[in-house]
């Protein structure tokens, strides 16, 4: 039996979800979900209990996603931070991921789950590619971007959550997605995580729908401004060869205009290469860790 598609909406949350639904929706949904340990000490029970019941609340809560069309999910399941934890702690927690977590995926073609993870561990990892890339010759050190950063993380097949909440009461991110979500709507919601509610993740929805004009705005003009930045810095690289070739760097047109759309194709080049070592680099870790735990 599956543990996401059973039970539908009562009908009184399906009327609401409809309502809901007539306006902008988020895409892409992330969870820190906290409070597991507060839940398990108020109801006096054992700490692993909170947990278990933790994980039962995002099966429940991938249901209502999937109910509401939200089309992808990341949960910040295990931090780095969570191995300073007690031994018995992150047993438990790792005998719960083992039992539970294979069988959501398997169900689940929408859920990223960040395991042993933190953002600035994430977001050097990429620095590091990148760092990779140019000295073996992928790239040339003009390529770093911004642009270039987002395909190094973890999450390059993603967009960017368009919504990030936090339960618990806590107001801060915990090293979880911060470069993805700087223009992302942050909720804090000070419910306890194994209680949340299907009328906590719509009160959460309703925040991002009155603030969505302004995530939309600052996103377009972000995006704007990097494609601004990028042909500054393709410019000034026209410019320098023009003078290297003895023209005025004001000078013929139709020559600047040459350079500037091979310069541009091969950066494009150049990228699709590194992208596709970077790929292999990855495949092989993967496939060596795999043989090591065989
Ligand atoms: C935070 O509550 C929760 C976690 C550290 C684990 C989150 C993961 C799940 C709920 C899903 C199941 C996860 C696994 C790994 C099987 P907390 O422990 O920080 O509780 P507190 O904030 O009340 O101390
Ligand atoms: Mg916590």
């Amino acid at each position: 039996m599956s543990w996401i598609r059973e039970g539908e909406l009562t009908i009184i949350e399906r009327f609401c979800a409809n309502i809901i639904k007539a306006g902008p929706m988020p895409k892409h949904v992330a969870f820190i979900m906290d409070g597991n340990r507060r839940y398990a000490r108020k109801c006096q029970v054992e700490r692993q209990q909170g947990h278990s019941q933790g994980f039962d609340k995002l099966a429940q809560t991938l249901r209502w996603c999937l109910n509401l069309g939200i089309r992808e999910v990341t949960v910040y399941a295990f931090s780095i931070e969570n191995f300073k934890r007690s031994k018995e702690e992150v047993d438990g927690l790792m005998d719960l991921a083992r039992q539970k977590f294979s069988r959501l995926l398997e169900e689940q073609c929408f859920l990223n789950v960040c395991f042993a993870y933190t953002s600035r561990h994430e977001i050097s990892n990429a620095v590091r590619e990148m760092a990779w890339g140019v000295e073996q010759g992928l790239l040339e050190p003009s390529d770093v971007s911004e642009s270039l950063l987002d395909k190094c993380l973890y999450t390059n097949n993603s967009p960017d959550p368009d919504l990030l909440i936090r339960t618990s009461g806590e107001v801060r991110l915990s090293d979880f997605l911060l470069w993805q979500t700087s223009h992302s709507c942050l909720v804090f919601q000070s419910v306890l995580w194994p209680e949340y509610s299907f009328w906590n993740l719509c009160e959460a929805i309703l925040r991002f729908q009155m603030n969505y004009s302004a995530l939309q705005k600052a996103r377009d003009s972000y995006m704007e401004e990097r494609r601004r930045q990028q042909m500054e810095r393709d410019q000034a690289y026209v410019t320098k060869k023009l003078q290297q070739e003895g023209f005025a760097s004001h000078g013929d047109s139709q020559r600047r205009r040459t350079l500037l759309q091979r310069c541009t194709a091969m950066r494009e080049e150049r990228i699709q290469g590194f992208l596709q070592a970077l790929e292999h680099k990855r495949v092989d870790f993967f496939e060596r860790l795999c043989t090591v735990s065989a």
